[in-house]
């Protein structure tokens, strides 16, 4: 651990301190890159949950790192090529064939390789001339412990093959590292005591999802609200389904955006174990009580980036911001209070989730707003009254 404040240590040069930030860079841009791909495919629902949250992280930690370089003097867009022994480690995180394969280089690997790397770094920085990287790093140490704890091998784990990432070199005039991207979804994995089906719970009737203040049915009496946090439960996780493919299948889209679709990925991922923890505790039921199905998710996924968030962040999400606000007054109006708080945070955390479909899809139309709420005008028109393509029900 770094020294007190007091002690003058002159620890890593400017450049060695720049080369070992870019060497993080490559490997947490490989892993968010990835686990934004795989998040989909894990059926374990408390996997999914804590890949979406730990993707959070290691987006906002990129945010971080990319700073530091550029304070250290280094290009912070993309910092050289990693060199071959790490390039080697990603090339093998790369080539996983399912989400397992997957966690378990990224948990049992490359994580616990970056962890030893921040550790080595603290070891050795200077606490008062690299203050700026001590508090990072300090950081840093506790989410990657966090995230091995949670998904890894935890502290007892083998040692990593990569004694530094840290240390390795960087290949500053070298062409950048392509990122591969996975095979597209046929659909999202579940946990496989949930059972799915072409048309998902018959119990769900179109009134729950109409935005018309006379024709909006919500849901009181038990049985009904039941089913309906289940299929909310499960639209949630679609969410978060699609805003981490947005990201993986997009590398090119500037760094902001998959910061953004992380942090919804994260927010759509909580609202679902919101619904899980609310159902066992206020209406009886749990988690794979109920079939579901992916008519909606795959209407949703068919199309291109630019349709995708047209028709969900600015249609599907800004017309459950209504429906969210109209549910929670009926409940407080019935006295069911805890059932109406949930209803409040998903509306608060809807606003940047419709302003992320505004602020993406103006930027790919070229930065013109009048001619993307064109394009979501002409996606809507394809749309029933419940928002959803006809034959593909919504249930958000
Ligand atoms: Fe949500
Ligand atoms: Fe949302």
């Amino acid at each position: 651990m770094a020294p007190p404040a007091d002690e003058l240590r002159l620890g890593y040069d400017v450049d060695e301190n720049a080369i070992r930030f870019s060497n993080y860079f490559h490997l947490l841009r490989e892993l968010t890159h990835l686990s934004a791909g795989w998040l989909p495919l894990a059926p374990d629902f408390d996997v999914k949950y804590a890949l979406g949250d730990h993707l959070h992280d290691d987006a906002r930690a990129i945010t971080k790192i990319r700073r530091r370089l550029y304070e250290l003097r280094h290009p912070s867009e993309y910092p050289g090529a990693p060199a071959e022994e790490l390039e080697e480690l990603l090339d093998r995180l790369a080539a996983a064939e399912t989400p397992a394969e997957y966690i378990t280089l990224a948990y049992g690997e490359a994580k616990p390789a970056l962890l030893r790397a921040f550790r080595v770094d603290l070891d050795h920085l200077d606490p008062v001339s690299d203050e700026p990287s001590l508090r990072l790093l300090t950081q840093l140490v506790a989410r990657q412990e966090r995230h091995i704890g949670e998904l890894g091998p935890g502290a007892d784990g083998p040692l990593p093959v990569i004694d530094d990432v840290g240390a390795l070199p960087i290949r500053l005039k070298s062409e950048p590292r392509a990122l591969r991207v996975m095979a597209p979804l046929v659909e999202p994995a579940r946990d496989d005591f949930v059972e799915v089906t072409a048309e998902g719970d018959p119990f769900l009737a179109r009134e729950l999802y109409i935005n018309d203040p006379d024709e909006n049915h919500v849901p009181v009496e038990a049985e009904e609200q039941r089913h309906f946090f289940h299929a909310l439960m499960d639209a949630e996780i679609c969410a978060a389904e699609l805003m981490a493919r947005n990201s993986h299948e997009h590398p090119e889209m500037p760094w902001d955006f998959h910061v953004d679709m992380a942090r919804q990925t994260w927010d759509e991922m909580r609202h679902a174990k919101l619904h899980s923890l609310l159902m066992p505790k206020e209406l009886d039921c749990r988690w794979g009580d109920y079939p579901l199905g992916f008519s909606y998710f795959r209407s949703v996924y068919a199309h291109d980036l630019l349709g995708r968030l047209a028709l969900f962040n600015s249609t599907s999400e800004q017309k459950a911001m209504w429906r969210h606000s109209h549910r929670r007054k009926v409940l407080v109006e019935r006295g069911q209070e805890q059932i109406a708080q949930v209803f409040d945070y998903l509306l608060a955390d809807e606003v940047p989730h419709v302003h992320n479909g505004t602020r993406w899809g103006t930027y790919l139309c070229g930065g013109d707003e009048s001619a993307y709420k064109r394009r979501v005008r002409e996606l809507r028109d394809g749309l029933d009254e419940t928002g959803a393509p006809a034959g593909a029900p919504q249930a958000a």
